[in-house]
């Protein structure tokens, strides 16, 4: 039973894309409709722990149960992220977070060249937020994904490493697949075990991975 062990426990989640401003009108991003992370925070909500959900801009609504708080960039999100990871005994990281932002955001909207029929934009990195937060000496439990379009459990085993999370979640990606739709596949990796789950919905999923996580 999930509320054996998830009563009480508090639970930091990441959901949804992040949106990297161009000009006050354009932005560049990731796919992501936050279902996945959504998913996870009501299903944990359910089995009475305390959930923070922070998310990029979405399309979605979540039961009072869950804290929910809203960002844009990834800066704002990694930002919100270091303002609570400390009180949570398990983070996962759901969110697509663009691995750039836009070096220059223009004040103004940026004006069509009627000259050029090119624009180069400038971009620099972000932090990567799941693997500062699996850095820390004070670190929660930490769940990762890997969104994946070749080589998948390969590709996924290697962030898995590389980020020193305790999990990865892993699931192929493509133009209808993962992404957006209520149905998903996901592959569960810690150093020891690996599970595979098969295509259900995300609302089975995220019971599936809760289970998953307290078995560890
Ligand atoms: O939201 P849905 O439409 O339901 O779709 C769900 C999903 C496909 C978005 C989700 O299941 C998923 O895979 N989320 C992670 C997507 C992703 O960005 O994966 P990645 O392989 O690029 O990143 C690896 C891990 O690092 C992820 O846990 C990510 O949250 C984290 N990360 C990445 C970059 C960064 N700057 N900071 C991070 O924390």
């Amino acid at each position: 039973d999930l509320k054996q062990f998830w009563q009480g426990k508090s639970l930091l989640i990441t959901a949804g894309p992040t949106y990297e401003n161009i000009d006050p009108v354009r932005f560049i991003g990731n796919r992501s409709s936050g279902k996945m992370g959504f998913s996870i925070a009501e299903a944990a909500a359910k089995a009475g722990a305390k959930v923070t959900l922070i998310t990029g801009p979405v399309q979605l609504a979540v039961s009072d149960q869950v804290k929910r708080i809203n960002v844009r960039s990834a800066e704002q999100m990694f930002t919100a992220v270091q303002a609570h990871y400390s009180n949570a005994d398990c983070f996962i990281s759901a969110a697509a977070v663009a691995d750039f932002r836009v070096a220059d955001i223009a004040e103004q909207k940026i004006k069509k060249q009627s000259d050029t029929d090119e624009m180069t934009l400038t971009l620099v990195k972000n932090p990567d937020i799941v693997a500062w937060v699996a850095q820390q000496d004070d670190k929660p439990y930490v769940v990762g994904f890997a969104a994946e379009t070749q080589n998948l459990i390969e590709y996924a085993k290697d962030k898995l490493q590389r980020k020193n999370l305790d999990m990865i979640c892993a699931n192929q990606v493509g133009e209808t697949l993962g992404f957006e739709q209520s149905e998903n596949a996901l592959t569960l990796i810690t150093s020891e075990q690996e599970l595979e789950l098969s295509l259900a919905t995300k609302d089975e999923l995220a019971v599936q991975l809760l289970k998953f996580i307290s078995a560890q």
